[in-house]
């Protein structure tokens, strides 16, 4: 009990325990193996993506957004939210607000694309689904990572960063289609 002082004021100096010696050297080899995973996994693993991040106005953001879907707009979801189809290699750009992901985007398979993703408002979790990519995506910053969409099919994105009342609805889409199917 540390209520009263030590008898011994060295205590520090107090040999160590043989139990307290293993317990320290498990959490310290643990420790280790834990840090060492992480560069592990950024290397070997599919989900911690390098990414590039720069400052940006969310203003300025939303006007790159528009404009894509402008240029590259070939449909619309029924809930009105635009479905967009850029060409391989482009810069395309997903927008987190409360509380939506914009917009719908349509990727080729095998195609690389640079994803631009930022925040309008607060801050939001990327989080893909179901390969389970997650990055935190702050207003005020543009993360910007290379993807190659490896698997045809609808993926998911939901926010897993609490930001309001509407947090637990807002998902979004990603569909990747046959790069060699007509528009
Ligand atoms: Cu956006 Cu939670």
């Amino acid at each position: 009990m540390a209520i009263s002082p030590p008898e011994r004021r060295l205590w520090w100096k107090e040999p160590l325990h043989r139990v307290e010696i293993i317990w320290i050297a498990v959490a310290f080899l643990w420790g280790l193996v834990m840090f060492f995973a992480m560069v592990y996994w950024h290397a070997y693993g599919q989900q911690n993506l390098s990414n590039e991040a720069y400052r940006v106005v969310p203003a300025a953001f939303s006007e790159k957004v528009e404009a894509m879907v402008k240029k590259y707009k070939v449909g619309e979801h029924k809930s009105g939210m635009p479905i967009v189809r850029p060409p391989p290699g482009a810069d395309v750009y997903m927008l987190a607000r409360t509380f939506e992901w914009y917009p719908i985007l349509q990727l080729e398979n095998g195609k690389s694309y640079r994803l631009h993703l930022s925040a309008m408002d607060v801050q939001h979790g990327f989080s893909l689904q179901p390969i389970n990519i997650n990055l935190q995506i702050h207003p005020g910053y543009e993360m910007v990572l290379t993807i190659t969409p490896k698997k045809i099919g609808d993926f998911t994105v939901i926010c897993n960063e609490y930001c309001g009342l509407g947090h637990h609805a807002m998902t979004g889409r990603i569909v990747v289609i046959d790069s060699t199917a007509q528009q």
